[in-house]
């Protein structure tokens, strides 16, 4: 057990004592686990982060934006071929096993208020098929189709480790060799409340959030996954969030576009659908290449046309990259990314009860993946149709909910039968699963229309 006076002396000297008001009435593995954490916190970092809230808000960096070029969604017959080139490529690195898929699923999920790792909601519109299901099996199914593994890392955090590591071993991996599923945890950072003041989560831990999805750079470094993926010859991370069931993971054109153009590290973009539409912009920001967040755009900008009539900076990133491993070594080895702090409402022990509070009461601090984009020789922004790659499910209800991404789901499975020549009478609910089809292409040559029967709802594989 850590010495108790030497943590009280540290915390004093950095005006942290009340942490152990109540210490006394700990039992045994509660001090123990108290002083610890006390003792693992790095002041520096915190002091350096409360200074910048109390300066300006974060450290995100500012300054003159720019529009940058994106390979837009093909519209004639030499964006055709581009796009034949860079699938074939694509294909020739799945086949030769260089690409790894990397979802990042360690944060709280707070507005979907679902109780356990997000990857757990059923979002398929039939089956109930939770995100990690269509995120496995897409997996499963493009590995099978290019004859090579495709190693999937999954990032969780202190607070779903657990859940997620069982949820895949009770489904038996979805079909997956165990041996190719690999987690890791990133690492997690205290909150302060609104005084610069650290916080207890329970009488016996501190309230402490995951540092962010761009933790997921250097939780690959320290966890060893990057040594893995070196092992395994892995050249390409397919990066991808636990939240959108449309995402394509590890998609032969993003991933023959990137290598075609000596990226090392792209981006999936589409068109926003209004300027105050939610999502940041990818762009370049003191001549380097960057995504600015939507609340660091002000109104004038985020509706500034271009010569086109389009919004000049219409190119929304939805947080699906390609990211090479050595600049992954790089990065994660590097600098670091900035720290952006947020308020939020976070759970706190007041001495005698856990209190949720209703209003916003403490400060997160997180990093952010896209913040790693400044710090590429190249990077490569590919467009893609919002109705093929983007279903959120963020939200209980609304925007970007359940609701709207089984919606989204089922429009999207309805077109591959309009393309297959199947029609439904009054469709409700389609769901296939990416083992009976990967693509549209696929579905197109294992059906045949004649005698194909369907109403209201489809549910294949
Ligand atoms: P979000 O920004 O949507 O955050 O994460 P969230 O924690 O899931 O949900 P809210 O904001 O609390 O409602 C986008 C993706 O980044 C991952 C999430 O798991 C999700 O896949 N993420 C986020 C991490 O892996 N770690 C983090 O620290 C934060």
């Amino acid at each position: 057990m850590p010495d108790y006076d030497a943590v009280a002396g540290l915390l004093k000297k950095h005006g942290q004592e009340h942490i152990l008001a109540g210490y006394d009435n700990l039992s045994a593995d509660e001090r123990d686990q108290l002083l610890t954490a006390c003792e693992n916190i790095d002041f520096d970092w915190l002091e350096a982060r409360w200074a910048e809230a109390q300066a300006a808000g974060g450290s995100a960096a500012s300054g003159e934006i720019e529009v940058v070029p994106v390979v837009e969604l093909p519209r004639n017959d030499a964006d055709q071929a581009r796009y034949a080139e860079a699938r074939a490529i694509g294909e020739e690195q799945l086949r030769a096993g260089t690409v790894a898929a990397f979802l990042v699923a360690g944060g709280q999920g707070t507005r979907l208020g679902f109780s356990g790792p997000k990857g757990c909601f059923p979002v398929g519109p039939l089956s109930g098929r939770t995100l990690f299901q269509w995120h496995a099996e897409q997996i499963l199914a493009r590995s099978r189709r290019y004859g090579a593994p495709i190693p999937f890392y999954i990032m969780t955090s202190r607070d779903n480790d657990d859940d997620t590591r069982r949820f895949f071993a009770d489904n038996g991996f979805f079909g997956l060799p165990e041996g190719d599923v690999i987690f890791f945890q990133q690492e997690m950072v205290p909150c302060l409340d609104l005084h610069g003041k650290l916080m207890l989560a329970t009488p016996s831990t501190l309230a402490m959030n995951p540092n962010g999805h761009g933790g997921a750079l250097s939780g690959l470094l320290r966890s060893g996954a990057l040594d893995d993926m070196r092992r395994r010859g892995i050249e390409y991370i397919s990066y991808f969030q636990v939240d959108n069931p449309l995402v394509t993971i590890c998609d032969p054109v993003f991933i023959g576009l990137h290598v075609l153009a000596g990226s090392d590290m792209s981006s999936k973009v589409l068109e926003k659908n209004a300027p105050d539409e939610r999502i940041g912009v990818v762009c370049s920001q003191n001549g380097r290449p960057a995504v600015v967040e939507y609340i660091d755009l002000d109104e004038a900008t985020q509706k500034a046309l271009g010569a086109d009539g389009r919004l000049k900076f219409w190119a929304g990133s939805i947080a699906i990259h390609i990211i090479n491993t050595k600049f992954v070594e790089q990065v994660a080895g590097g600098v670091g990314l900035p720290w952006h702090q947020s308020r939020k409402k976070v759970a706190y022990f007041d001495g005698e009860t856990i209190v949720k509070p209703k209003r916003e009461n403490a400060l997160k601090f997180e990093t952010f993946v896209f913040d790693a984009l400044p710090f590429a020789g190249k990077t490569l922004n590919m467009e893609v149709a919002r109705e093929h790659e983007f279903a959120p499910v963020k939200n209980a209800e609304g925007v970007d909910s359940v609701a709207t991404s089984r919606q989204l789901l089922t429009r999207y499975f309805a077109e591959w039968l309009t393309e297959a020549g199947i029609t439904a009478a009054s469709p409700e609910a389609i769901e296939i699963s990416p083992l009976y089809s990967l693509d549209a292409g696929e579905f197109r040559n294992k059906v045949t229309p004649e005698g194909f029967v369907f109403e209201r709802f489809l549910l294949l594989g």
